[in-house]
């Protein structure tokens, strides 16, 4: 069976983008793939987390991808932080990278711009990131647009470590979905939806009751003229609004522009609330499902032994090729 890896920070309440973006198609992938999805919770104290806010943000993460369709019985579900192969095997791949590679990727100019000081964890992100997909051998990643770089760098890096030392890793495939890769902001459309935007208003939380997502629809910015038609490049506030209201209903662009012809921005917007809510109201009755049966620490804790299991058996292969020491490898074998 071929192998999918995948992980969410916890750094905020999930948003419409990284469900549509990724989790909902995680599910799909678990009948097809042997999957491994990560809480990353070493990625989000990248940027400063409230230690007592975070336990709360990780367990609200996972039961959202447990509340989106994952069943635990098919896909491996974990917190990054419970298996410790994915730090060592970022530290072996940052020797293995380039600070000029690095200092290319977009999410790093984006997130450190205008920033008086930024971590240098910030800067390593893609590469613990490398280490987290190439860990499980996973043949697809799959992920929203903002991350197609990070995975480029991934098999970049993968590839330089193949060729340096010898074959050690599988180089994985991002997928990216066709539509809803890059969900934009409500406030902003040239901006992505993110769950550390300031504005609340920018985004709709997969927590959102129906008057917020009400309200924050009829807030959502606009474009000039009435006419409720796809056209990113003229009209990229609605564009990202039909995107939306096409991945909540599975209706097609041209269905929708007919449905809303001669129909003002008000009415489409009322729709788009009601679509909203019907597709959030299931994964909220999910979400309370799981929260009540107290099943989670059991699925995270059989998570992170299969995850602990299978990472170590990767990371003792590259360090075996990189040469370095395996004294206290349970398996005693020796280096010298
Ligand atoms: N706006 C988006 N549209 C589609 N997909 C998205 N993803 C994120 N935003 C959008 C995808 O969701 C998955 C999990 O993302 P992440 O938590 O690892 O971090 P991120 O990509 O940096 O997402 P956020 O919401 O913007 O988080 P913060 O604000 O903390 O940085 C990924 O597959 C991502 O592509």
């Amino acid at each position: 069976m071929k192998k999918a890896f995948s992980g969410v920070q916890p750094s905020g309440v999930l948003h419409l983008g990284n469900y549509f973006g990724a989790i909902r198609r995680f599910t799909e992938f678990q009948n097809e793939y042997d999957c491994y999805y990560c809480i990353v919770d070493l990625h989000a104290i990248t940027v400063y987390q409230d230690p007592k806010e975070l336990p709360g943000r990780i367990k609200d993460t996972a039961l959202y991808y447990l509340a989106s369709g994952l069943d635990p019985e098919k896909a491996t579900l974990f917190v990054q932080s419970d298996v410790p192969c994915h730090a060592e095997l970022s530290w072996l791949l940052e020797c293995v990278s380039t600070f000029g590679e690095l200092s290319r990727m977009t999410q790093f100019k984006d997130k450190s711009e205008g920033k008086e000081s930024v971590s240098s964890g910030l800067f390593t992100y893609p590469v613990l990131m490398a280490a987290d997909i190439l860990l499980y051998d996973a043949d697809v990643v799959p992920v929203g647009e903002d991350q197609k770089q990070h995975v480029e760098l991934c098999r970049d890096v993968a590839e330089r470590f193949n060729s340096r030392y010898g074959e050690a890793f599988k180089i994985p495939v991002p997928i990216i979905p066709e539509f809803g890769a890059r969900i934009k902001s409500l406030q902003d459309p040239y901006k992505k939806m993110s769950k550390s935007d300031p504005n609340p208003l920018g985004y709709i939380s997969l927590s959102d009751s129906k008057d917020e997502i009400a309200g924050k629809i009829r807030r959502a910015v606009t474009d000039s003229g009435r006419e409720i038609v796809y056209s990113p490049e003229d009209k990229p506030a609605i564009a990202n609004l039909i995107t939306i209201y096409s991945l909540c209903t599975g209706k097609g662009f041209s269905e929708i522009e007919k449905h809303f012809e001669g129909r003002g921005y008000a009415d489409f917007k009322k729709e788009l609330a009601d679509v909203i809510i019907q597709a959030l109201v299931p994964i909220q009755e999910r979400y309370k499902y799981y929260d009540d049966s107290e099943q989670l620490p059991e699925i995270l804790k059989q998570g992170a032994e299969k995850a602990n299991r299978v990472s170590s058996q990767v990371l003792k292969r590259a360090k075996e090729k990189m040469g370095l020491s395996l004294l206290a490898d349970p398996t005693g074998r020796k280096l010298f």
